[in-house]
C-alpha cells in the first residue's frame, strides 16, 4: 500500500483527483468505480474544476457506483444516485448512460448484485476505484464481519454506520437499515484502488486499515491484499499511523527519483553508466 500524508482535507482531495485526471486523460474510456459521502466530495469538487478550466473530457468515461441504500428511488434526495447527480454528473460533460448507480429499488434484490457485476465484467472491469471508509473501517457498505470474499448483494447497516449517517437524514430513525453494495471481493478487483480519508474521526479505522492484521472486522484490511492501492490520508486521519515518518520517506525518494535527483538517494553513476 502506498500512503500519503497531506497536511489537510484540501491537500487529500487535490492530490486525489490528480490521480483520477492522469487516468481519464491516459485512457479516455476508463471505467471508474465511484464512492459517495463526505471524504469524495473535495476531490469531485476539483474535477469539475478540471472539466472547466482544463477541458478534462469525461465523454467516453463510464462509472459504477459501491452502492445505495434500498428503498430509495434516484429522485429521492438521500439517493445515492441524486448525490452523484447533484455532486458530479450534472457539473462534467458525461453521458448519463455511461453512470451506474445500483437500483434501491430493485425488486429483484437476490439476482440484482449478479446483475450489477455483470455491467462491470462487460464494460471490461474497474480501472480505479474510489473509495471513502467508515470509521467501524468498512468500505462501501461492507459492515464488519462482511466475507472478505463478498460480492454485490444485500447488506444491513450497523448501527455505527446509522449513526454517522443520520446527520444527511436529520436522525437515526429515519436512515435505511439496508443497502445493496458491492462486495470487498467485487472492490478487490479493481484494477487500481484510492482510499481518501480526513478527519480525526477516521484515524482509527486508518490505522487498522494500513497497519493492523487482515480482517473481516475492519474490511479496508482486505485492501492490504491487493497489489495498487492509494491511501491519501490527512494528518488528522494519519494520527494513529506508527509509520508515518517511513511513508513520508517513500514519497520523498518517489519524488527524487521522478526528478533523477539520484545523488540524494545514495546512488552514484557507475562508469558503464555513461
Ligand atoms: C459510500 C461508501 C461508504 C463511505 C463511508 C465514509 O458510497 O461506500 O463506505 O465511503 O461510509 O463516509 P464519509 O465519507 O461520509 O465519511
Amino acid at each position: 500500500m502506498r500512503v500519503i500524508v497531506q497536511p489537510n482535507s484540501e491537500g487529500v482531495s487535490l492530490c486525489a483527483a490528480k490521480v483520477v485526471a492522469n487516468l481519464v486523460r491516459d485512457k479516455p474510456t476508463c471505467v471508474l468505480g465511484l464512492a459517495t459521502g463526505t471524504s469524495p466530495l473535495g476531490l469531485y469538487q476539483e474535477l469539475i474544476r478540471m472539466h472547466h478550466d482544463e477541458g478534462l473530457d469525461f465523454s467516453r468515461v463510464r462509472t459504477f457506483n459501491l452502492d445505495e441504500y434500498v428503498g430509495l428511488g434516484p429522485n429521492d434526495e438521500q439517493s445515492y444516485r441524486y448525490f452523484m447527480q447533484k455532486n458530479l454528473f450534472d457539473h462534467i460533460n458525461i453521458d448519463v448512460r455511461n453512470t451506474h448507480v445500483p437500483d434501491g429499488r430493485a425488486l429483484n434484490l437476490s439476482t440484482y448484485g449478479e446483475q450489477y457485476e455483470k455491467l462491470i465484467n462487460d464494460a471490461g472491469g474497474i480501472d480505479l476505484q474510489i473509495l471513502g471508509i467508515g470509521s467501524d473501517g468498512h468500505i462501501a457498505f461492507n459492515e464488519p464481519g462482511s466475507s472478505l470474499g463478498s460480492r454485490t448483494r444485500l447488506k444491513t447497516l450497523a448501527s455505527e454506520t446509522v449513526r454517522d449517517n443520520a446527520r444527511f437524514f436529520g436522525s437515526e430513525d429515519r436512515v435505511p437499515r439496508l443497502s445493496i453494495t458491492m462486495g470487498v471481493g467485487s472492490i478487490l478487483e479493481s484494477r487500481r484502488c484510492l482510499l481518501v480519508a480526513m478527519g480525526p474521526s477516521k484515524a482509527r479505522a486508518i490505522r487498522d486499515t494500513i497497519e493492523g492484521p487482515v480482517t473481516a472486522q475492519v474490511t479496508a484490511s482486505a485492501l492490504q491484499l491487493h497489489r495498487d492501492v492509494l491511501c491519501v490520508v490527512d494528518e488528522e486521519a494519519a494520527r494513529l499511523l506508527e509509520r508515518r515518518d517511513y511513508y513520508r520517506e517513500v514519497e520523498r525518494a518517489q519524488t527524487l527519483l521522478q526528478e533523477g535527483r539520484l545523488s540524494e538517494l545514495g546512488v552514484s553513476p557507475q562508469p558503464n553508466d555513461q
